[in-house]
This record gives C-alpha cells, structure tokens and sequence, in this order.
C-alpha cells in the first residue's frame, strides 16, 4: 500500500529510515528535517527537531524508501546541536530550510564561500570550513569539467579569507594572471586581493622567472637531473660524489665567498656551465665520461638554473603570500620536474620551522605519478608521498588536482581528508573514488557523471555535510582558458 504521508524512523539516533510519496523529490545528498519531538532538559529547553541528510533512494510498493544520516538536532532558538542520539519511530520528514542549514553551517566554522548548495529550499551558500585546511585536499574531474576554474575559486577565497602563504604549480599557466582583478569582483574582495603580495614566476623574459639552483638540491635530485645511477654508472656517479663533497658547502642561495678554495660545485652554484671544464680539468676518465653526459643531455641549456639570480626556494623565503611557480613557461617535462623537485625539497629541508604553506599542484600526476617513468618522476613522487604523509604536522599541506584519481599515486590519495570531484564519467574512476574516499557517498558519488561544468561534490573533513555544489565565478582572470574554434563572420 502506498503512502500519502511521509515517515521516519530510527532506532539509534545516528541514522534513519524513510518512506516518503515516490512524487516526492527527496533523494540523496538532500537535507532534511525530522519532526521529534523530544523532550525538555535542562541543557536543551524547548522540543528539537533532527536533521538529516538522505543517503539513499530506492522505489519498494509504489513509494520512495531509503536511508540516511543524523546531523544533529535543531533547537528553537536556531542553533544545531550534537544529537543526543535518542531513537525515534514514526516521525514527518520534510526538506530542510535555508536557515537550518545555515545554523549547521554556523556550528561547524564553515564560512569559506566557494559557490551554491544545490538545495530545493531556498538559496544556500556553499561553504567551506577553512581551518580544515590543515589536512590535504584532492579536487579531480575529467577534462572540461571545470578543476581549474575552481581552482581558481577556493585559491581567490583563502587569499581572502585566510592568511596562509601558498605556492603554485601551474604546468599549463592557468594562474599567472590571478592577480588580475575582474570588474565583477565586489569592492571588498578587490581591496583584499589587491593589498596582498602575490607573484607571478614566469620565464617570459618581464616576469621574475622560475628557477631552481642546481648544486643547493639534495645529491640524490641532482643525480637524478644527471640521470645517473649508482650502480649502473659506478664510475660517473662517484666522480659526481666527490664533486659534491669537494664543494665546501656555502649557505643555500648565497653567492660564494672569493675567498673559499675553487670546487666544481661552488662553482657550478654560480656558473653551472664552467661544470664540464672543470671535470675536464681533473683529466679523469669518468670526469670525462661526467662531463659528456652534462652536455649530452644539455641540462646547462635548461633555462631553469639559478645563477646569480633568487631561486623559487629564495623567493618564498622573501614571506610573499602566494607564488605562481609558471611550469608551463618552462620548454622541457624534465626542467618542470627538475624545479618542483628542488622547491619540494627545500620545503621539506624547512620543514622544521613548521611555516604554514598550502602547496597547490595542478594536474598533480605529473608531479606524484602513480607509475613514475624516470629517476626525476620518482623522486618528486617519493618527496610528495613523504610530504602527504608526514607533512601536515609541520605545517605542509597538499592541495592537489588532476583527472583520474589512477593516475595519483595511491599513498598520496589515501592521505587525504578533503575531496572536491566534479564530472567524472569513467565507472573505473568512481570505484577507486568510492573505495579511497569512505566519507564521500555512493548515491552521491554516482551522480558526478551527471554534472555540468562548475557542477562539484564537496566531502570529508572541510565541510558540514557532503554535498553537491555549483562553483562561484572567479574574481581575477583566468590564464589559459580555452581556445575558441575560429568562426566565419
Ligand atoms: N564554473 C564555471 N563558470 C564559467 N566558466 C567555467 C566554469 N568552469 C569552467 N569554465 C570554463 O570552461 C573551460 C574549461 O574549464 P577548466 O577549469 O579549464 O577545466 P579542467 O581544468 O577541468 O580541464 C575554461 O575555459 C573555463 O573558463
Ligand atoms: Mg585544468
């Protein structure tokens, strides 16, 4: 027999039971309030209602049924408490008002805007909690879906809402522009945005450009960037060892003193193409064979060493509140690699002084590869693992970004408490999504196929509730938006 009302039940207080008109539009993911009620106490006066959120849908005897879970209980004076996890039978449910969600939001810090709930009842912010950004954050989504525009979003919102300092990795130059301000931006974001010191690292030839110092990065990098392998390269990579340790070690980033003894590395910290005669010099064969390598391989054509001018490094040290590292400014895979490695490795290095800093890596499987390629991919892999595993207790937290969740190694996936997915069509994807993100809902999960650009579902640590969301606008420019098909007319 079909019902003409709705039903809700519960034997633990936590979660409940439903039976509504399958005309009704409840389904997952929708907020719900449950009319109990309780009784006075002392600490609670006046009756609660519960709130709710519906996980599951399904049609049994000509009506809607399902589950979900209990949020917390609705005072009348507006707040949202902790629910005293009393059972319940027989109760209305109804989809939840603008403000009951908003008092959740109140309850749980939530304040960080980065679009619209989608909600039947009313406009709904949705919010974020930004305290929580001291845990590691994944947003992925196919290509098209939107990662990059949002983004741009939740970087724009904690420049303005936070104060913590973060760099950039922008392979495909999407933010070098994000301190352009666009006349829709409100006035008090504006003067926000525009009084904080944001810089653009970009080898364009105007811009402060991105580099790395090859003899400040750890043996084991610098080796990397040589291609060298200790066992099979015995001889070269021992020449390259005692190269190191003939440099006498001067402080990272500064320049040697005239007065030290010459060693290659000092040298090569300054001038990294007087590295291959100075091998030559020593008049050894695997100096020799070091010194062809150097060239063979053309690293000092890179564009990316130092010299005499800051290093990415150097520049953060500088306490700028937001640096965008240009890879996409870069001519090689292998240079791109070559600087993240050397900036990962000095924030590790630093990790001691436990310095806030969100690090941002769009299309993050370059950089943390599921299947590392070469020496450089696995060990900007290893550093990035390192960095999800330990980093947070430091002050080192991972906002990463791609489009298959595969295609991050799965150490670095499994350490994070916050997801933002948006359209994800590929089954294999919302399977490992489903199986790595226990706080991110089936039902919920299952629509992302289903969603528009700028469509996300938000879940885990960084907000009230999972919920499905349509990202705000952007206040600066985008860099590298799409390039639209030329047309007649
Ligand atoms: N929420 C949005 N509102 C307006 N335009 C958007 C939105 N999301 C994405 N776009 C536009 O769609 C295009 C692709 O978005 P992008 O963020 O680059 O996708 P992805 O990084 O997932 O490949 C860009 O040109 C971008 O400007
Ligand atoms: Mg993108």
């Amino acid at each position: 027999m079909t019902t003409e009302t709705t039903l809700a039940e519960s034997f633990d207080g936590r979660r409940f039971t439903y039976r509504v008109p399958r005309v009704s539009s409840i389904g997952p993911g929708d907020f719900v309030t449950i009319g109990v009620a309780f009784p006075e106490t002392a600490e609670h006066p006046g009756e609660a209602l519960v709130m709710g959120q519906v996980l599951t849908r399904a049609t049994k005897a000509g009506d809607a049924v399902g589950h979900g879970r209990i949020l917390g209980e609705l005072r009348p004076d507006g707040t949202v408490v902790t629910s005293g996890g009393d059972p319940f039978t027989s109760q209305d449910l109804a989809p939840a008002g603008a403000g009951v969600l908003e008092a959740l939001q109140a309850r749980e810090r939530a304040t960080l805007r980065i679009g619209d709930l989608h909600h039947s009842r009313g406009n709904v912010d949705a919010l974020l909690q930004p305290h929580r950004f001291n845990r590691h954050t994944f947003l992925c989504g196919q290509s098209g879906s939107g990662k990059t525009y949002a983004l741009g979003v939740l970087l724009e919102q904690l420049l303005i809402d936070t104060d913590l300092p973060m760099v950039i990795l922008d392979p495909n130059s999407d933010f070098v522009r994000i301190g352009e301000l666009l006349e829709s931006a409100s006035p008090g974001d504006a003067e926000r945005l525009r009084e904080l010191d944001v810089r653009v690292l970009r080898n364009d030839g105007e811009h402060h450009p991105v580099t790395a110092r090859l003899t400040a990065m750890e043996a084991a990098s610098q080796a990397a960037v040589l291609q060298l392998d200790p066992l099979t390269d015995r001889g070269e990579y021992n020449t390259f060892l005692r190269m190191l340790e003939s440099a006498t070690g001067p402080e990272v980033g500064a320049a040697a003193p005239a007065a030290r003894p010459p060693s290659i590395a000092t040298e090569g910290m300054l001038n990294p193409h007087s590295i291959p005669s100075a091998l030559r010099a020593t008049g050894e064969a695997d100096a020799l064979r070091l010194a062809q390598r150097v060239e063979n391989l053309g690293i000092l054509d890179w564009d990316v060493w130092a010299g005499v001018g800051q290093s990415v490094s150097e520049v953060l040290d500088e306490g700028p509140r937001a640096v965008v590292v240009d890879l996409g400014s870069l001519h090689t895979h292998e240079e791109q690699l070559a600087v993240s490695l050397a900036l990962l490795d000095d924030l590790w290095a630093d990790r001691a002084t436990r310095k806030p800093r969100l690090i941002v890596i769009d299309e993050a499987h370059n950089v943390v590869s599921a299947e590392p390629a070469t020496q450089l991919q696995r060990l900007t892999t290893e550093r990035v693992i390192q960095i999800a595993a330990e980093g947070r207790k430091f002050g080192l937290w991972l906002l990463l970004s791609t489009q298959r969740p595969s295609k991050i190694h799965p150490n670095v996936l499994s350490q994070c408490d916050n997801v933002i997915v948006m359209r994800m069509s590929s089954p294999a994807d919302l399977v490992e999504l489903e199986a790595v993100f226990g706080f991110a809902p089936p039902e919920l999960l299952a629509a992302t196929p289903f969603f528009h650009q700028g469509e996300a579902l938000i879940a885990g640590g960084f907000v009230p509730a999972p919920a499905i969301i349509q990202m705000g606008a952007r206040r600066t420019v985008e860099g590298g938006s799409d390039v639209p098909v030329p047309m007649p007319g």
